[in-house]
Protein backbone atom coordinates (compact mmCIF):
# COMPACT_ATOMS: atom_id res chain seq x y z
CA UNK A 1 0.00 0.00 0.00
CA UNK A 2 1.60 3.11 -1.16
CA UNK A 3 1.26 5.85 2.02
CA UNK A 4 3.22 7.81 3.71
CA UNK A 5 1.83 7.29 6.77
CA UNK A 6 4.82 6.41 9.46
CA UNK A 7 3.24 3.98 10.76
CA UNK A 8 3.27 2.11 7.29
CA UNK A 9 7.06 0.71 8.47
CA UNK A 10 5.94 -0.89 11.53
CA UNK A 11 2.02 -1.88 11.22
CA UNK A 12 1.32 -4.91 9.09
CA UNK A 13 -2.21 -3.04 8.16
CA UNK A 14 -0.34 -0.97 5.66
CA UNK A 15 1.52 -4.04 3.95
CA UNK A 16 1.46 -5.60 0.57
CA UNK A 17 -0.91 -7.95 0.68
CA UNK A 18 -3.95 -6.26 -1.09
CA UNK A 19 -6.21 -8.83 1.13
CA UNK A 20 -5.38 -8.83 4.99
CA UNK A 21 -6.90 -11.64 7.32
CA UNK A 22 -7.28 -11.03 11.14
CA UNK A 23 -8.81 -13.01 13.94
CA UNK A 24 -11.86 -11.98 15.82
CA UNK A 25 -12.96 -12.65 19.15
CA UNK A 26 -10.40 -14.54 20.91
CA UNK A 27 -10.67 -12.27 24.11
CA UNK A 28 -14.47 -13.27 24.81
CA UNK A 29 -15.56 -16.58 25.66
CA UNK A 30 -17.10 -18.82 22.78
CA UNK A 31 -15.52 -16.69 20.49
CA UNK A 32 -18.05 -15.85 17.64
CA UNK A 33 -19.86 -19.08 18.22
CA UNK A 34 -23.19 -19.24 19.63
CA UNK A 35 -23.81 -22.86 20.63
CA UNK A 36 -23.40 -25.60 23.40
CA UNK A 37 -20.70 -28.00 21.59
CA UNK A 38 -17.50 -29.31 23.27
CA UNK A 39 -14.45 -27.54 22.20
CA UNK A 40 -16.25 -24.22 22.00
CA UNK A 41 -12.95 -21.24 22.72
CA UNK A 42 -12.96 -20.49 27.13
CA UNK A 43 -10.99 -17.58 28.06
CA UNK A 44 -8.11 -17.77 30.02
CA UNK A 45 -4.74 -16.11 28.89
CA UNK A 46 -3.20 -19.18 28.20
CA UNK A 47 -6.00 -20.23 25.50
CA UNK A 48 -5.43 -16.27 24.05
CA UNK A 49 -1.74 -17.10 24.13
CA UNK A 50 -1.98 -20.08 22.24
CA UNK A 51 -4.35 -18.83 19.45
CA UNK A 52 -2.55 -15.34 19.16
CA UNK A 53 0.97 -17.62 18.37
CA UNK A 54 -0.51 -19.06 16.02
CA UNK A 55 -2.21 -16.29 14.09
CA UNK A 56 1.03 -14.47 14.37
CA UNK A 57 3.09 -16.89 13.68
CA UNK A 58 0.93 -17.69 10.14
CA UNK A 59 1.35 -14.09 9.21
CA UNK A 60 -2.15 -13.30 10.07
CA UNK A 61 -2.18 -9.45 9.88
CA UNK A 62 -4.81 -8.74 13.17
CA UNK A 63 -5.90 -10.12 16.10
CA UNK A 64 -8.87 -8.19 16.55
CA UNK A 65 -10.97 -8.29 20.41
CA UNK A 66 -14.47 -7.57 21.21
CA UNK A 67 -15.49 -5.16 23.47
CA UNK A 68 -17.73 -6.44 25.99
CA UNK A 69 -18.66 -6.17 29.35
CA UNK A 70 -21.36 -8.74 29.94
CA UNK A 71 -22.90 -11.79 28.35
CA UNK A 72 -25.94 -12.44 26.80
CA UNK A 73 -28.03 -14.63 28.99
CA UNK A 74 -29.70 -17.93 28.28
CA UNK A 75 -27.74 -21.52 28.04
CA UNK A 76 -24.34 -20.21 27.00
CA UNK A 77 -24.53 -16.93 28.16
CA UNK A 78 -22.40 -15.91 25.40
CA UNK A 79 -19.50 -14.03 25.80
CA UNK A 80 -19.95 -13.97 29.38
CA UNK A 81 -16.64 -14.41 30.06
CA UNK A 82 -14.43 -11.66 28.30
CA UNK A 83 -11.16 -9.95 28.67
CA UNK A 84 -11.12 -6.16 28.84
CA UNK A 85 -9.48 -4.73 25.15
CA UNK A 86 -6.98 -2.20 26.11
CA UNK A 87 -5.22 -4.34 29.03
CA UNK A 88 -5.35 -7.71 26.85
CA UNK A 89 -3.77 -5.76 24.10
CA UNK A 90 -1.04 -4.38 26.08
CA UNK A 91 -0.63 -8.16 27.74
CA UNK A 92 -0.83 -9.52 24.07
CA UNK A 93 1.27 -7.15 22.48
CA UNK A 94 4.93 -8.53 23.98
CA UNK A 95 3.93 -12.36 23.46
CA UNK A 96 2.74 -11.20 19.36
CA UNK A 97 5.24 -10.35 17.44
CA UNK A 98 4.36 -9.26 14.02
CA UNK A 99 0.37 -9.14 14.36
CA UNK A 100 -1.20 -5.41 14.16
CA UNK A 101 -2.98 -5.60 17.93
CA UNK A 102 -6.45 -4.02 18.02
CA UNK A 103 -8.32 -2.46 21.11
CA UNK A 104 -12.14 -2.12 20.29
CA UNK A 105 -13.51 1.04 22.36
CA UNK A 106 -17.28 1.93 23.18
CA UNK A 107 -17.56 5.73 22.95
CA UNK A 108 -19.59 5.75 25.86
CA UNK A 109 -17.40 3.52 28.19
CA UNK A 110 -14.01 4.89 27.80
CA UNK A 111 -13.01 8.79 28.30
CA UNK A 112 -11.03 10.03 25.55
CA UNK A 113 -8.22 11.77 26.83
CA UNK A 114 -7.78 7.84 28.59
CA UNK A 115 -8.21 6.14 25.56
CA UNK A 116 -5.84 8.13 23.76
CA UNK A 117 -3.21 7.80 26.58
CA UNK A 118 -3.99 3.70 26.37
CA UNK A 119 -3.72 3.50 22.80
CA UNK A 120 -0.47 5.48 22.86
CA UNK A 121 1.04 3.41 25.36
CA UNK A 122 0.38 -0.19 23.88
CA UNK A 123 1.86 1.26 20.37
CA UNK A 124 5.05 1.38 22.02
CA UNK A 125 4.75 -1.37 24.01
CA UNK A 126 3.76 -3.26 20.29
CA UNK A 127 6.61 -1.72 18.42
CA UNK A 128 3.76 0.43 16.30
CA UNK A 129 1.54 -2.28 15.69
CA UNK A 130 -1.33 -0.72 17.96
CA UNK A 131 -5.12 -0.13 16.15
CA UNK A 132 -8.27 0.92 17.77
CA UNK A 133 -11.86 -0.22 16.68
CA UNK A 134 -14.09 2.83 17.89
CA UNK A 135 -17.68 1.18 18.45
CA UNK A 136 -21.00 2.91 19.63
CA UNK A 137 -21.95 0.80 21.70
CA UNK A 138 -26.05 -0.86 21.13
CA UNK A 139 -26.40 -3.72 23.49
CA UNK A 140 -28.74 -2.19 25.96
CA UNK A 141 -27.95 -3.96 29.54
CA UNK A 142 -24.35 -3.28 28.69
CA UNK A 143 -24.08 0.44 28.05
CA UNK A 144 -26.36 0.84 30.65
CA UNK A 145 -24.20 -0.86 33.63
CA UNK A 146 -22.18 2.26 33.02
CA UNK A 147 -24.89 4.36 34.46
CA UNK A 148 -26.32 6.31 31.38
CA UNK A 149 -29.52 5.54 29.39
CA UNK A 150 -28.53 4.13 26.26
CA UNK A 151 -28.55 6.91 23.45
CA UNK A 152 -31.10 7.32 20.40
CA UNK A 153 -29.17 5.64 16.99
CA UNK A 154 -28.13 9.21 15.72
CA UNK A 155 -27.09 10.53 18.55
CA UNK A 156 -24.44 7.53 19.03
CA UNK A 157 -22.48 8.62 16.04
CA UNK A 158 -22.50 12.48 17.14
CA UNK A 159 -21.15 11.73 20.14
CA UNK A 160 -18.36 9.40 18.95
CA UNK A 161 -17.46 12.49 16.45
CA UNK A 162 -17.38 14.62 19.21
CA UNK A 163 -15.13 11.64 21.02
CA UNK A 164 -12.90 11.51 17.94
CA UNK A 165 -12.13 14.67 17.85
CA UNK A 166 -11.05 15.18 21.44
CA UNK A 167 -9.39 12.10 21.51
C1 LIG B 1 -15.85 -5.65 12.57
C2 LIG B 1 -16.84 -5.20 13.62
C3 LIG B 1 -16.50 -5.29 14.95
C4 LIG B 1 -17.40 -4.90 15.94
N1 LIG B 1 -17.04 -5.01 17.24
C5 LIG B 1 -17.91 -4.66 18.20
C6 LIG B 1 -17.55 -4.78 19.55
O1 LIG B 1 -16.47 -5.24 19.88
N2 LIG B 1 -18.47 -4.42 20.49
C7 LIG B 1 -19.70 -3.93 20.16
O2 LIG B 1 -20.49 -3.63 21.07
N3 LIG B 1 -20.07 -3.79 18.88
C8 LIG B 1 -19.21 -4.15 17.89
N4 LIG B 1 -19.56 -4.03 16.58
C9 LIG B 1 -20.93 -3.55 16.25
C10 LIG B 1 -20.91 -2.10 15.79
O3 LIG B 1 -20.48 -1.29 16.83
C11 LIG B 1 -22.31 -1.64 15.35
O4 LIG B 1 -23.23 -1.82 16.38
C12 LIG B 1 -22.77 -2.38 14.13
O5 LIG B 1 -21.82 -2.21 13.10
C13 LIG B 1 -24.17 -1.92 13.65
O6 LIG B 1 -24.24 -0.54 13.56
P1 LIG B 1 -25.34 0.30 14.38
O7 LIG B 1 -25.24 -0.13 15.81
O8 LIG B 1 -24.98 1.71 14.15
O9 LIG B 1 -26.68 -0.05 13.80
C14 LIG B 1 -18.68 -4.41 15.58
C15 LIG B 1 -19.00 -4.32 14.22
C16 LIG B 1 -18.12 -4.71 13.25
C17 LIG B 1 -18.52 -4.60 11.80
Amino acid sequence: MATDDPRAATNPLFNDNKFKLGTFAINVSNGAAITTVDGVFETTWPNVIKLAKIADEAGIEAIVPVARWRGFGGETNFNGTCFETYTWAAGLGSVAKNAAIFAISHVPAVHPILAAKQATTIDHITGGRFALNIVCGWFQPEMEMFGRPIMEHEKRYEYATEWLNIA
